[in-house]
């Protein structure tokens, strides 16, 4: 039977767990949160809508009750404080690197063969912070960050061209912030690159937009978003308890690829039943591996930060 555990029930991880439920991606799932009672009530909802959208799929709410989680296959880690307007995902670093710590102590100790999915910002340094505190193997501790973004990119990239998002196949690389790299190079419409239907300077405002995505949307609702991103998150699970091989891009530690060594990075893998199967290194040109290598010492930044907090 297959179990996924999503931590945390606000906006994200609800979210995360209905998609998982309506689409029967898994059989059971269990959502935790501290807040008394509102895993528990989310969890309820959640079933009581399964005989009016017609699925199978079991949710459970538990109030910080680990064992509720035991053997679970896949967890998704979604709690920490989301971002207000006004702040940066690094801005959450020393509460969510408490949280995401503590957290996945008790995930290791319920659960030690899932593979961990991080959801919380700032995304690249808490699957760091992950990734240290389980001391799973890199392929097992996966951050969901580049699905979410590359779809922000797709669903622009299709508002331009006014085709179905479905056609907008696209990769981008890097960390879950501004420096983010969205690759024109490998971004196709039904295979047609890209740059053969839309005008540079339109591409590049879509990629300005997308870099600046998760700030649009913190500016509209006063938030960060939610369906996207639980959704996401979801399909990295489906991805992985059907061992699809889908070719997404996630954030893992890099170990020599891209000739970056132990950092957390976005970059495209092949996901299934082992979590990360292989890491797929691009032929970068020049302009992208200098990017990229922005990207890098952004985000090594915030790691050294986290090490300085001695999480
Ligand atoms: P939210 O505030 O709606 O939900 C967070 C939940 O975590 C709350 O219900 C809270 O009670 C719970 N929580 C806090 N400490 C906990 C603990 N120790 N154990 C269990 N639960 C705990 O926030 P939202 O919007 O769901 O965002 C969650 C996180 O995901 C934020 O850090 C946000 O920045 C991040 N995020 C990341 C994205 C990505 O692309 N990686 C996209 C969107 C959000
Ligand atoms: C997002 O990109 C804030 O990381 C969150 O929506």
């Amino acid at each position: 039977m297959s179990k996924v555990t999503v931590v945390g029930a606000g906006n994200v991880g609800a979210t995360c767990a209905d998609v998982l439920a309506y689409r029967e991606i898994a059989e059971e799932i269990v959502l935790i949160d501290i807040k008394e009672g509102i895993a528990e009530g989310k969890a309820l909802d959640i079933f009581q809508k399964a005989p009016i959208n017609q699925y199978d799929s079991r949710t459970v709410g538990s109030t910080n009750d680990y064992s509720k989680t035991a053997n679970s296959d896949v967890v998704v880690i979604t709690s920490g404080l989301p971002r207000k307007p006004g702040m940066t995902r690094d801005d959450l670093i020393e509460t969510n690197a408490g949280i995401v710590k503590s957290v996945t102590e008790n995930v290791v100790k319920h659960s030690p063969n899932a593979i961990i999915i991080v959801v919380s910002n700032p995304l690249d340094v808490m699957t760091y912070q992950a990734h240290l505190t389980s001391k799973f193997s890199r392929n097992k501790v996966i951050g969901m960050a580049g699905i979410l973004d590359t779809a922000r990119y797709r669903a622009f990239l299709a508002e331009e061209l006014n085709v179905s998002p479905k056609e907008i196949q696209a990769i981008l690389m890097g960390g879950h912030g501004d420096t983010m790299v969205p690759l024109p190079r490998y971004t196709t419409v039904a295979g047609i690159p890209v740059t053969e239907l839309v005008a540079a300077d339109k591409l590049d405002a879509i990629i300005e937009r997308t870099k600046f995505g998760g700030g649009e949307l913190v500016k509209l609702m006063g938030t960060s978003a939610w369906y996207a991103p639980g959704s996401a998150a979801a399909q990295m699970v489906e991805a992985i308890l059907k061992n699809q091989r889908r070719v997404f891009p996630v954030c893992i530690k890099l170990e020599g690829e891209y000739g970056i060594d132990d950092c957390y990075l976005g970059v495209p893998v092949i996901l299934g039943k082992n979590g990360v199967e292989k890491v797929l290194e691009l032929d970068l040109n020049a302009e992208e591996k200098a990017l990229l290598e922005t990207s890098r010492g952004h985000v090594k930044e915030v790691m050294n930060v986290l090490d300085k907090l001695g999480k």
